[in-house]
């Protein structure tokens, strides 16, 4: 085992979130939350923190997505990254800075960090196979292959990662690759491509992680990596055939970028040198502790390849710990933005105005931290009311109401600490240091429910001391009950400012306190005697049945829309390419349906008799199941008349009319405009 460094500065980074579409609870409660929490905590312990966030803008995701939308990468860019930023500042989350991946300073940091590998000969070179889609002319990256993911079977794997299994793959792993592009089977073909030689650091892997971190980071974490080394690393393709993303800094490198997961999680970086000139200091000072918040999507990314990268690179420090978290799912079904199987932050808002700190409260309380955990809106409603309202809440505002009602709003003086006063304060004195044990163990679901002991601490001791019964006959003694009652309220409006930013603010506005470090938290005697409260804030609110359900409703409706989109049977992908010459042999023309009658002994066909303008010919039709012959006597169609002849039960057909197909298999004719004469050439 490995000794514990002693540091003098975090450097605290959170996944930087695709800008290719809106930020949900999952995002929130799995990375956001927890780094806020963590980050909060630290800067009231006075220590030295930057806090990275920003949006991750290359990778295929985005380009799909502006090729769906007829748009460029640029633009959704542009739109989700405001977006994005603007919730994050909604919710509280304190970045210290938020960037993005396709701002100069980023193309110039990544830019750099490739080419110092390439003149050190840290890469492969290698030409190599890859998938190719015929139709559209382009090699398919990434999510532009889906198939069948070879570990757990999942049909719907990405050519660079399973999401069922969380597995990172290559496309050519996969099994029954298709394009997304044109739903085609592609085709290898060969291109030249840089490749981190994984295989070279497993043994250092093993060393720094397996043995390394084997006490210190998470299980879940520590599981995964050990999978990954244990069965084998290979090189990996840092780069990729796109046009969308860093472009790779060698020569006869034209048309190349850099892959996404190798730039990204260098943007930490870059965001960093955009934050202050003394960036160094938080990137390559054994004396600072870097901590990633991720998902655990992203474990492999950041604990096997971005390490291995940064120590081939050579003058960087390594992750201390990377806490990841497990998946929030909503409502007993995975969140799902193709699905829409989400909470987004904005609706939420919309929906709960000002109510950004019960949010993060449920997600805190709900977060994934050891396993995937369930979002549920009964849940949000019975912690927001029968924990927030009726335990935190409720505490505070009694006690300033109380303070007001008997003395004025003055924080009355202590005559006498009775037995149960020192065992309370004795108590008290103990929640900032268990609470900070368990922030920096990466516990803060327990570190939440710590603080909220503290608020029922504070709850029973006013129940237990009635202080409304006793005034009457020893005001003086009341006078002690509230003075210790508003110490804890003060206690509380400083260890729940890393969970609730907004409330807590509110509690200190009402106390007149400023916020105060976390040591002065085990203080006990912030308010002194005489001093001046304001009128009691609300804090939190019940929320009754109508908006949960409405809630609720969303996502019926939403899961309704989903089952019926998929009974529809899909419509069907499109062909290959073909050069006009092919279309041009094809010689359609208008026609008109002269006779129409049902051949015998079958059911589907008709046999029609066509003036095609140039000649009234024959032919067998496979529509009898849809149109009765009477029906189509007299309809204008299209006819390919240059169709070979073939015989269909005895009749010879010479041509085929042009029907549209749907889906379900219903058929229509495909008719010419009024004017079009017979023989009209269709083209
Ligand atoms: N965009 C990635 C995701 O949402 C996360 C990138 S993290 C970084 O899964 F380190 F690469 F930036
Ligand atoms: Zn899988």
């Amino acid at each position: 085992m490995s000794e514990k460094p002693v540091y003098k500065r975090y450097t605290v980074t959170s996944a930087l979130p695709y800008a290719n579409g809106p930020i949900h609870i999952g995002h929130l409660a799995g990375v956001y939350v927890p780094a806020d929490i963590y980050v909060r905590f630290l800067r009231m312990n006075g220590e030295d923190v930057i806090f990275i966030g920003g949006s991750d803008e290359h990778g295929v995701p985005i380009t799909i997505k502006a090729m769906q939308q007829g748009v460029s990468p640029q633009d959704i860019v542009d739109q989700y990254h405001g977006i994005i930023k603007k919730s994050f500042e909604d919710f509280g989350i304190s970045f210290d800075i938020y960037s993005r991946t396709s701002n100069k300073m980023h193309q110039e940091t990544a830019s750099a960090f490739f080419r110092k590998m390439y003149e050190a000969g840290q890469f492969i070179e290698k030409v190599s196979e890859q998938y190719f889609d015929e139709a559209t002319g382009q090699f398919l990256a990434d999510r532009y292959i889906t198939g069948t993911c070879p570990h757990c079977s999942f049909e719907k794997a990405y050519g660079d990662q399973c999401e069922k299994c969380g597995t990172s793959l290559n496309a050519t792993d996969l099994i029954a690759p298709k394009s997304v592009l044109s739903g085609n089977k592609p085709v290898l073909r060969e291109t030249r491509h840089w490749f981190l030689p994984l295989d070279v650091y497993e043994p250092w892997l093993r060393e720094w992680i397996l043995e390394g971190h084997k006490d210190d980071w998470k299980i879940n974490v520590y599981g995964q990596c050990k999978s990954w080394i244990d069965q084998g690393l290979q090189p990996r393709a840092v780069t990729r055939d796109l046009d969308w993303g860093v472009k790779v800094p060698v020569e006869g490198a034209e048309g190349k970028v850099l892959y996404v997961w190798f730039d990204a999680p260098i943007g930490y970086i870059s965001a960093t040198r955009e934050l202050t000139p003394d960036w160094e200091k938080y990137w390559k000072d054994k004396e600072t502790k870097l901590v990633h918040f991720i998902g655990k999507d992203n474990i492999v990314f950041h604990c096997i390849i971005f390490p291995a990268m940064l120590k081939a690179e050579g003058t960087y420090i390594l992750p201390d710990n990377v806490p990841a978290n497990e998946f929030l799912n909503l409502e007993g079904d995975k969140i799902s933005t193709s699905r829409n199987w989400a909470v987004w932050l904005h609706e939420y808002l919309e929906a709960f105005p000002g109510k950004q700190d019960v949010l993060r409260y449920v997600l805190t309380s709900a977060a994934p931290e050891t396993k995937d955990n369930d979002f549920t809106w009964k849940d949000f409603q019975t912690r927001n009311n029968s924990e927030l309202v009726a335990i935190l809440g409720n505490f505070i505002n009694r006690t300033i109401v109380l303070t007001h009602k008997y003395f004025d709003g003055k924080v009355p003086p202590v005559a006498e600490y009775t037995a149960i006063d020192k065992t309370t304060m004795e108590e008290m004195r103990q929640f900032p240091v268990r609470i900070a044990q368990s922030i920096q163990n990466y516990r803060f679901r327990e570190a939440l429910a710590e603080m909220m002991n503290l608020a029922r601490l504070g709850n029973k001791y006013l129940t237990d001391n009635e202080p409304w019964k006793v005034f009457m006959n020893d005001p003086v003694r009341v006078g002690t009950v509230l003075n210790v009652s508003l110490q804890i309220c003060a206690q509380l409006s400083i260890v729940a400012e890393p969970f609730l930013p907004f409330s807590a603010a509110k509690i200190r506005h009402t106390l007149h306190l400023d916020l105060m470090s976390w040591q002065e938290a085990s203080s006990l005697t912030w308010l002194t005697a005489g001093h001046q409260l304001e009128q009691p804030e609300l804090l939190f609110q019940l929320i009754g049945d109508g908006p949960i359900e409405a809630q609720v409703q969303k996502l019926m409706d939403t899961r309704i829309a989903n089952e019926a989109l998929q009974d529809k049977a899909p419509v069907k992908p499109g062909k290959a390419a073909i050069g006009f010459e092919d279309f041009a042999k094809a010689d359609i023309r208008v026609g008109t349906i002269l006779e129409a009658e049902k051949v015998a002994k079958t059911d589907k066909l008709l046999r029609l008799k066509i003036d095609t303008g140039l000649d009234q010919r024959t032919v067998v039709s496979g529509i009898a199941k849809y149109f009765a012959p009477e029906e189509i006597i007299g309809k204008r169609v299209c006819v390919l008349i240059n169709l070979e002849a073939r015989k269909l039960k005895g009749i010879e057909s010479q041509g085929m009319i042009l029907m549209a197909e749907n889906p379900d298999g219903t058929l229509f004719f495909v008719t010419p405009g009024d004017g079009a004469m017979n023989g009209a050439d269709v083209k």
